[in-house]
C-alpha cells in the first residue's frame, strides 16, 4: 500500500474504519461488512494467556560485553575472548501479581536474561534473590496457589501463604529474604540479579566446573520501606515498568556487572552445603566473585506485546559449554518453561521475533499453527539428500550417577542456619525492618496455628536477636 492508506490484514484498501456499512442511516447492520467482522473477531482473539506466574514485568534489549577470557573453564563462545559483544534481552517481573498488579508491592522480582549468542540463546531466568523457597519441583504449583488467590474469596490472603511456609521450612532462607529490605527494590535498575541455582560450564577437554551466577547493578542496591511502596502503588501502578522505560529513553541506561563463582567440580560436591539445593548459597570467602564482564540496557521494546508478552525464556535453553546440574528444581524447570510456551504462544514460539536466535536454525521439525519459513527442504534424518547433520562437539559432559530410585527427602536438613546466617549480616536496621514486616504480615493472618509455628520457628531460626527486636 502506498501513501500510508488503511488496509485489512490480507492487503485490501480500506474504505471506511469509522462507520459500518448499515441498511440506510438508521441501521441495522450488513452481514456483508466483512471490514466490520475481521475487526471484531481480531480484537476477540488479542488477549492471550497471561504467565501463570510473573505475568507484569518490563524489558528491554542490550549488550553483554566479556571482560576476562574464560576459556579455562567454559567452551561457551560468549565467555572466550576479551571484549567480545553478544546481544541480550532481560525481562523483570513480579512474581505472584497479575499483568495489571501494582509492580512496587512486596515480593521476589524475576530477572531473565537471555543472550542471543552465535551458538544459539541462551538464557539464565533467575530472581533478585540467591535462592528459593522450595526445592523440589514437585511443589511449585501448591507454593504458587498459596502466594495468589483464594477460590472462594479471589482475595490474596497471607493466611495461605504463611500456612505453605510453616509447613515447608525449607522456605525459610528465602522468606527471610522476602521479608527483608530486597522485597521492595527502589527499581529494577536498582537490584542484583541472580541464576541462584548451581550450573555446570564445561571446557574444549570436558573439564567441569560449577558455577553461580551473580549480576550485581551499577546504580548500587537500592529499595523502598512498604509505606514508599503502598504509595507508590496507589499513585501508578505500573512504576517500576515506568522508571525503567524512562530512563532508557532519556538515555540514562542501566548497567550490571556479570559475577562468577566458580567451583572445581570434585570440590564442589562435597562443599559444606548441598550446592544443588537452592535453598542455600555457597559463601562468598569459600569462592570469591570473578568478574566476566558485564551488559547494559538501552532499547526500550518497540512494541510490547510482541517484545515483551512473547518472550519465553527457558532455563532449557543452553548452549555447548553450559550444562543444567543435578539440582532437582532446575531439572522440573527445564521441562515447565517451553511447556508453558506452547501452551501460551503456540507449538512454533521459537520463530517469534523475540524468541528467534540470531543464527539459523536448520532441524527436521515441521508444521503446526503458524509456522513458518520452511522450504522444501528434507523432512527427515537420516537422509540422503545432503539435510543437517549432528554436531557432536555439542554432546552433553553427564555425570557419573549412582543410587536407587525413589522419592527422597532433601539431601541437606538443616532448613534454618543460613535465615539465621542472612540475619546476622544485616545491620541493626534492616533487622529491625525485617522484624516489623514479618509482624505486620503475620498480623493479618487470623489463624493461630499458623501464627505458632511461625514464631516458634523464627524464633529458632534468629535465636537472641530475633527475640530482643519481637519485644
Ligand atoms: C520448579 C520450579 C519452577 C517452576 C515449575 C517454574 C515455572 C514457571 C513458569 C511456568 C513460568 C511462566 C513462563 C512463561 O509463561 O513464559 C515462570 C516464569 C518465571 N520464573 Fe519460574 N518456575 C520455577 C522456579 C523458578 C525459580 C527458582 C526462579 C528463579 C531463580 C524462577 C524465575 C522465573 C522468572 C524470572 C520467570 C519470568 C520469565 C519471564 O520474564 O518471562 N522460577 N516460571
Amino acid at each position: 500500500m502506498s501513501d500510508n492508506k488503511l488496509s485489512t490484514g490480507s492487503g485490501q484498501p480500506w474504505g471506511d474504519n469509522n462507520h459500518s456499512q448499515t441498511a440506510g442511516v438508521r441501521g441495522p447492520v450488513l452481514l456483508q461488512d466483512y471490514q466490520l467482522q475481521e475487526k471484531l473477531a481480531h480484537f476477540n482473539r488479542e488477549r492471550i494467556p497471561e504467565r501463570v506466574v510473573h505475568a507484569k514485568g518490563a524489558g528491554a534489549y542490550g549488550t553483554f560485553k566479556s571482560t576476562k577470557d574464560m576459556s579455562k573453564y567454559t567452551k561457551a563462545d560468549l565467555f572466550n575472548g576479551v571484549g567480545k559483544k553478544t546481544p541480550i534481552f532481560l525481562r523483570f517481573s513480579q512474581v505472584a501479581g497479575e499483568a495489571g498488579y501494582p509492580d512496587t508491592l512486596r515480593d521476589v522480582r524475576g530477572f531473565a536474561l537471555r543472550f542471543y549468542t552465535q551458538e544459539g540463546n541462551y538464557d539464565i531466568v533467575g530472581n533478585n534473590t540467591p535462592v528459593f523457597f522450595i526445592q523440589d519441583p514437585l511443589k511449585f504449583p501448591d507454593f504458587i496457589h498459596s502466594q495468589k488467590r483464594d477460590p472462594r474469596t479471589h482475595l490474596r490472603d497471607n493466611n495461605m501463604q504463611w500456612d505453605f511456609w510453616a509447613h515447608s521450612p525449607e522456605s525459610c532462607h528465602q522468606v527471610t529474604y522476602l521479608m527483608g529490605d530486597r522485597g521492595n527494590p527502589a527499581s529494577y535498575r536498582t537490584m542484583n540479579g541472580y541464576g541462584s541455582h548451581t550450573y555446570k560450564w564445561v571446557t574444549e577437554d570436558g573439564t567441569a566446573y560449577w558455577i553461580k551466577y551473580h549480576f550485581i547493578s551499577k546504580q548500587g542496591v537500592q529499595n523502598m520501606t512498604d509505606e514508599v511502596a503502598t504509595k507508590a502503588a496507589g499513585e501508578d501502578t505500573d512504576y517500576l515498568l515506568h522508571d525503567l522505560f524512562d530512563a532508557i529513553e532519556r538515555r540514562d541506561y542501566p548497567s550490571w556487572k556479570v559475577c562468577v563463582q566458580i567451583l572445581p567440580y570434585e570440590e564442589g560436591l562435597h562443599y559444606k552445603h548441598d550446592i544443588f539445593d537452592v535453598t542455600k548459597v555457597v559463601s562468598h570467602k569459600d569462592y570469591p566473585l570473578i568478574e566476566v564482564g558485564e551488559f547494559t540496557l538501552n532499547k526500550n521494546p518497540t512494541n510490547y506485546f510482541e517484545d515483551v508478552e512473547e518472550a519465553a525464556f527457558a532455563p532449557a535453553n543452553l548452549v555447548p559449554g553450559i550444562e543444567p546440574s543435578l539440582d532437582k528444581l532446575l531439572q522440573g524447570r527445564l521441562f515447565a518453561y517451553k511447556d508453558a510456551a506452547r501452551y501460551r504462544l503456540g507449538a512454533n514460539y521459537e520463530q517469534l521475533k523475540v524468541n528467534r536466535p540470531l543464527n539459523e536454525v536448520k532441524n527436521y521439525e515441521r508444521d503446526g499453527f503458524m509456522s513458518q519459513g520452511h522450504g522444501p527442504e528434507v523432512n527427515y534424518e537420516p537422509n540422503s539428500k545432503n539435510g543437517p547433520v549432528e554436531d557432536h562437539s555439542a554432546r552433553i559432559h553427564g555425570d557419573q550417577l549412582e543410587g536407587q530410585t525413589g522419592n527422597y527427602e532433601a539431601y541437606e536438613t538443616d532448613n534454618f542456619s543460613a535465615a539465621g546466617d542472612l540475619y546476622n549480616v544485616m545491620g541493626e536496621d534492616e533487622k529491625q525492618r525485617l522484624v516489623k514486616t514479618i509482624k505486620e504480615n503475620l498480623g493479618v493472618v487470623d489463624d493461630e496455628n499458623i501464627k505458632q509455628n511461625n514464631f516458634i520457628k523464627l524464633i529458632l531460626i534468629m535465636g537472641s536477636g530475633w527475640q530482643k527486636h519481637w519485644a
